[in-house]
This record gives structure tokens, C-alpha cells and sequence, in this order.
């Protein structure tokens, strides 16, 4: 059987960073309340020549060369990003021509928070389906510049960055020890559209617009969303919580991360947090947060890894991998 294994990883974060206590001085906010709330204490925010095509390009080179790869060897360019450069063309194609590849294909994918559970999702049904070999899958957004940095309920919580992978195609037994992605779930119900939205768009304002987010309702609905598909992962595998090495969530809220964990009955200890470094960078924060955590070695080659992801539409999400 055909498995998507991870032969490298790769992340990128613009130079500046912004702390709580700037924030102070911007918004009517606290360092108190942003850490209580939410477990960030700094985010780091895209400046000039920084997008998400260089940073996603960066985080992908960085992945081809933990790899042992370089862009000749891919096949498909998939990045996750809901802060395109442009509207047209994909990210991902920008990002394919800065990595001087000119062969293969490269496209977009817009699931939000979600995207880069989603990009593994759609590598592996590629990879599996004999249409690639290997998959470039990136997350990375510069949420920074849709924010409405007067509106203190979101601007406090959100950053930028990218993270990368490299997904391979390797021959499994078929059983739950081979290497590779053993499942991916994936939810999306668009009756919650108006919690958590950009209000702006090509086809209605002409306009980006700006990020709006009612978070008590996105958090209401958020531990119960990410446990029930992790439910279903579990199902699909026959694994249950204590068979988890790592749970590497996406990084929204610390809070919905203790949450999830406790209902799950996974230890804190086996779950990867960066949000407090990062804040919450949308489509990049698991590829971040797998950077940082295979980077100083705590997941190993052979570790259960459970990916989680819940955000706007709503979309989410579970995959479940062996490192
Ligand atoms: O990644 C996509 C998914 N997104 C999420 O998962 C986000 C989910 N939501 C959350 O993480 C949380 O709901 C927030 C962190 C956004 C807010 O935390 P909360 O505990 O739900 O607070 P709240 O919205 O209920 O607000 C509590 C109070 C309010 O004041 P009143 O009405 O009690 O007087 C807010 O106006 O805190 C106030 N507040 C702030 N105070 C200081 C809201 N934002 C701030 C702020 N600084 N930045």
C-alpha cells in the first residue's frame, strides 16, 4: 500500500516581532488579559518585502533541505493560505517559480485555520492515487494584513509565518505501524460563515477587507468540534488517546488546546504548543509548531502524531501520521 511519509520540514517567521506590551500602547488591552485569555505572549508580523509567497517560499526551502531534496524532485506545490499576494494567480504557483520549478503544478487551497489539515488531506489523496511522488504541502499567511488593528477582540490574537513539508510516497504493509498519513477527517459546515469571516472579497466589495470573529461563539463550538473528529480519526485507526505520541493542534487559543487535550484524555506534556510564541497564524501554525517540535527532536521518526484544526467556515479537521 502507497503511504505519504514526511521526509522534511521546514518553517519561516517574518523578523519582527510584537509583544503584548506594544500592544498596550495600540489597543485598549493588557498583557494580563491577552495571556490569561488566550496563553500569547508575542506574535511576529510580516514588514517590507516580507508576504506569504516569501515566507512560504523560505519554510520550503528550508524543507527541501532537511530532505535532502530540492525543488527538481517535486511533483506538486500545494499551499494552504486564506492571505493569498494575490487574488490571482495561486500562491502556490509564485511560490513554484521562486523555487525556479517549472515542471509539475502548483495550486492553492482555502480552508483557513483548516488549510494545512486539508493540504495534507488532498498530498495524500495524490500521493495514494499515484498522481505524485512528492508533495510540497505549506502553510503560511500574513494574517497581520487583514486585521482591523483597532478592534482589539482580534488583533491581539493573530500572526504571521509559514511552515513546510515534504510528503513521499513509500510502500506500507497496510497496518497502523507503517510510516506515513494512516488517516485524514474532515469537516466543514458553512452555516457558521458569519462567526468567523473576512468582510471583503473580489466578487462582493471589490475590497480585502478586514477579519471579523464573534470568539466567544468560534470558542463555544470549538473543543467539541476538533474532540469529534479526532473521535473519528481514532475510529478509522483503531487507535485510542494513550496510543498518541504527540497531539500538534492548531495554535488559536491555549485554552481550547488544554480543552481539547483534557477531554481527549491526552497528557499536556504530549502536546506541542507554540502559540504562546507565535499567536495564532492560521494555515501555518501546525507546519510551525511541526517544525519546532521535530527540530529539537521531540518527535521522532516512528512517533504517532495526531494533527488537529478547527477555524472559519467552519472547517476542521484530523490527521493521524506516523513521523
Ligand atoms: O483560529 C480560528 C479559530 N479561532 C478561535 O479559535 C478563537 C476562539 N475564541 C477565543 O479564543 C476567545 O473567545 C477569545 C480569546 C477571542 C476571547 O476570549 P473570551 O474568554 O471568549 O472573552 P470574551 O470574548 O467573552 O470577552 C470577555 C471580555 C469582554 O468584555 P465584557 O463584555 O465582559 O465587558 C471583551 O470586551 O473581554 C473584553 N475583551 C478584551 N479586553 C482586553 C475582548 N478583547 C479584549 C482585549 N483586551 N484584547
Amino acid at each position: 500500500m502507497i503511504r505519504s511519509v514526511v521526509r522534511g520540514f521546514g518553517a519561516a517567521l517574518p523578523k519582527r516581532v510584537l509583544t503584548n506590551a506594544e500592544l498596550e500602547s495600540m489597543v485598549d488591552t493588557s498583557d494580563e488579559w491577552i495571556v490569561q485569555r488566550t496563553g500569547i505572549h508575542q506574535r511576529y508580523i510580516a514588514g517590507e518585502g516580507e508576504t506569504t509567497a516569501s515566507l512560504g517560499e523560505a519554510a520550503a526551502r528550508a524543507a527541501l533541505d532537511k530532505a535532502g531534496l530540492t525543488a527538481a524532485d517535486i511533483d506538486v506545490i500545494i499551499v494552504a493560505t486564506s492571505t493569498p499576494d494575490n487574488t490571482f494567480p495561486a500562491t502556490a504557483v509564485n511560490i513554484q517559480n521562486r523555487l525556479g520549478m517549472h515542471h509539475g503544478f502548483a495550486f492553492d487551497v482555502q480552508a483557513v485555520c483548516s488549510g494545512f489539515v486539508y493540504a495534507v488531506t488532498t498530498a495524500d489523496a495524490y500521493i495514494r492515487g499515484g498522481l505524485a511522488k512528492r508533495v510540497l504541502v505549506i502553510g503560511a499567511e500574513t494574517f497581520s494584513r487583514i486585521l482591523d488593528w483597532t478592534d482589539r477582540t482580534t488583533c491581539v490574537l493573530f500572526g504571521d509565518g509559514a511552515g513546510a513539508i515534504v510528503l513521499e510516497a513509500a510502500d506500507g504493509a497496510g497496518t497502523n505501524q507503517d510510516r506515513g498519513v494512516l488517516t485524514a477527517q474532515l469537516r466543514s459546515d458553512g452555516a457558521h460563515r458569519e462567526k468567523l469571516y473576512v468582510d471583503g472579497g473580489p466578487s462582493t466589495t471589490g475590497t480585502v477587507g478586514h477579519l471579523r470573529m464573534e470568539g466567544r461563539e468560534v470558542f463555544k463550538h470549538a473543543v467539541g468540534m476538533i474532540t469529534d473528529v479526532i473521535v473519528s480519526a481514532f475510529d478509522a485507526t483503531g487507535f485510542a488517546a494513550e496510543d498518541i505520541d504527540w497531539l500538534v493542534p492548531h495554535q488559536a487559543n491555549k485554552r481550547i488546546i488544554d480543552g481539547s487535550a483534557r477531554k481527549l484524555g491526552i497528557p499536556l506534556e504530549k502536546v506541542v504548543v507554540t502559540v504562546d510564541l507565535h499567536g495564532n497564524t492560521s494555515a501555518a501554525s501546525i507546519p510551525l509548531a511541526l517544525a519546532a517540535a521535530a527540530g529539537d527532536g521531540r518527535i521522532k521518526e516512528g512517533d504517532l502524531v495526531l494533527l488537529e484544526a478547527m477555524g472559519g467556515g467552519f472547517t476542521w479537521g484530523a490527521v493521524l501520521l506516523r513521523w
